[in-house]
């Protein structure tokens, strides 16, 4: 017995440019039409949609083939979605005009494109050709920089409702010749569409890109492209073992917690969730940034008060944040250093999130016993970063994030579980335990005496 009644292949492989493939033949257009369509039909839930890579018929694609009864379909456009739907997944009767049955004739070419593909590899091999993945992730950079670009100069709201290339221009203020070719780097990367001259967002560029969207990112993004800055002084970083200077921008103080509000808020539920609010009254949020931790819990909970402490030219936001969020009276925000200031007592939870990463082991270890000091005896430490495994391979997020600190920081690391939990322990800290939570960041929490 299947657990579905339909299961559907979609061929999404990419191929080189100028190679005929299932993607370039914009099977993504047919995935999503796909999933619209059974969305509209009420059918989601019996027919499981899944992509796969190269069946090696890539000059007739979109390639598209539906089980239990083995049917392919070839040159599947979007608007040949809704026809298949009705007739095939609803009624059982496959769509006869897409149907490719020649079996013969299909194995010929799969074999045939196998064999050709092989003998491209060795070849490729034999010459010493860097592998294409390799090449990928080298020019990674230039994916990430067009869109960076885009946020800096604000395309996505220039866009709003479509626009050519001279309005677009004309309202980023910046050259005609320079748009153009930034627009049509944004539609080969599948952010924008073009049609008759008139650039056009995606739904998805829309929604996270333009600044009038309700779930708008861009703000948030812009630090990325403010990182982007210190990234480029990487190799002088790890040759000195210390970040580059500053280049002072006001602005990377409200992007920055901005950033750190919008990954606050995808968490904090699952936050409070893996903390509990049982037993907590007095809550310190040390760093608290933009408090989303601090207000998810008080709002989980109506007995919670809480305490943001984090430096001067953040207190305005954070104190801003809570404003906005009607928790004026029960989060209190004060100006404070972490590993100089007096943290005070009493404390029920102490939230350290995101937060030891930008330490020394040392200021970590020095941290925790002023942790532990701070807590009510029962009380609690909840650590959230990025946590390697004990070999630092991994997870790649956190690897990499450790070059983050580097461009960054003065001393600051990503660090694995194995560390935090000795610094914990030597602290006087007892069941310490993670929690796992999905994403690149981890959860531990540990009790006090
Ligand atoms: C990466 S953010 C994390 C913000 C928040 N905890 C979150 O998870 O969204 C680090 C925060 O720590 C604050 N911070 C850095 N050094 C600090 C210190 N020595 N004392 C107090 N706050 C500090 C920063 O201003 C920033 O708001
Ligand atoms: S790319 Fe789809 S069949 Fe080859």
């Amino acid at each position: 017995m299947e657990p579905f009644q339909y299961h559907v292949f979609v061929c999404r492989q990419e191929k080189p440019e100028g190679v005929n493939s299932c993607s370039a033949a914009c099977s993504w257009d047919v995935l999503a039409a796909l999933n619209r369509e059974l969305d509209i039909e009420g059918a989601a839930g019996e027919v499981q949609v899944t992509t796969c890579g190269c069946l090696g018929l890539c000059d007739e694609g979109p390639v598209v083939i539906i089980y239990p009864d083995g049917v392919w379909y070839r040159g599947v456009k979007a608007a040949d979605v809704p026809e298949i739907v009705a007739s095939h997944l609803r009624s059982g009767k496959p769509v006869s005009r897409l149907v490719w049955n020649d079996a013969p004739a299909m194995k010929a070419l799969i074999t045939e494109h196998g064999n050709q593909y092989r003998a491209m590899l060795k070849a490729r091999d034999q010459a010493g050709a860097l592998p294409d993945d390799i090449n990928e992730l080298i020019r990674g950079f230039m994916f990430s920089r067009t869109v960076l670009t885009a946020l800096e100069l604000d395309v996505f709201t220039a866009l709003a409702g479509g626009a050519s290339a001279d309005a677009v221009a004309e309202r980023i203020q910046s050259s005609r010749r320079g748009t153009e070719m930034l627009l049509h780097a944004l539609a080969a990367l599948k952010l924008l569409r073009k049609e008759n001259g008139i650039f056009r967002n995606t739904p998805l560029s829309a929604r996270f890109f333009a600044e009038a969207s309700p779930d708008s990112a861009r703000k948030a993004l812009l630090h990325t492209a403010n990182l982007w800055h210190r990234w480029s002084n990487l190799t002088a970083s790890v040759r000195a073992g210390t970040p580059a200077p500053k280049t002072g921008d006001g602005e990377w103080v409200n992007t920055f917690i901005a950033a750190m509000d919008r990954n606050a808020r995808e968490r904090s539920q699952a936050v409070v969730n893996a903390a509990g609010t049982e037993g907590i009254r007095r809550i310190l949020d040390l760093g608290g940034g933009s408090a989303a931790y601090s207000i998810a819990f008080a709002r989980a909970n109506s007995g919670v008060t809480a305490e943001v402490l984090d430096l001067a030219d953040v207190l305005p936001l954070t104190q801003e944040y809570i404003r906005r969020a009607g928790l004026v009276g029960r989060i209190h925000a004060r100006v404070g250093d972490m590993l100089r200031d007096p943290l005070g007592h009493g404390f029920d939870l102490v939230l350290l999130s995101a937060i030891c990463h930008m330490f020394s082991p040392k200021e970590n270890r020095a941290l925790y016993q002023r942790v532990h000091a701070a807590l009510a005896p029962g009380g609690r430490v909840l650590v959230q970063d990025f946590i390697l495994e004990p070999e630092k391979t991994a997870p790649r997020f956190a690897a990499l994030f450790s070059l983050n600190m580097l461009v960054g920081t003065r001393a600051g690391s990503s660090y694995s579980e194995p560390e935090y939990a000795a610094w914990l322990a030597e602290a006087g800290f007892r069941d310490i335990r993670r929690v796992p939570l999905p994403g690149p960041a981890g959860v531990l929490i540990a009790t006090r005496d």
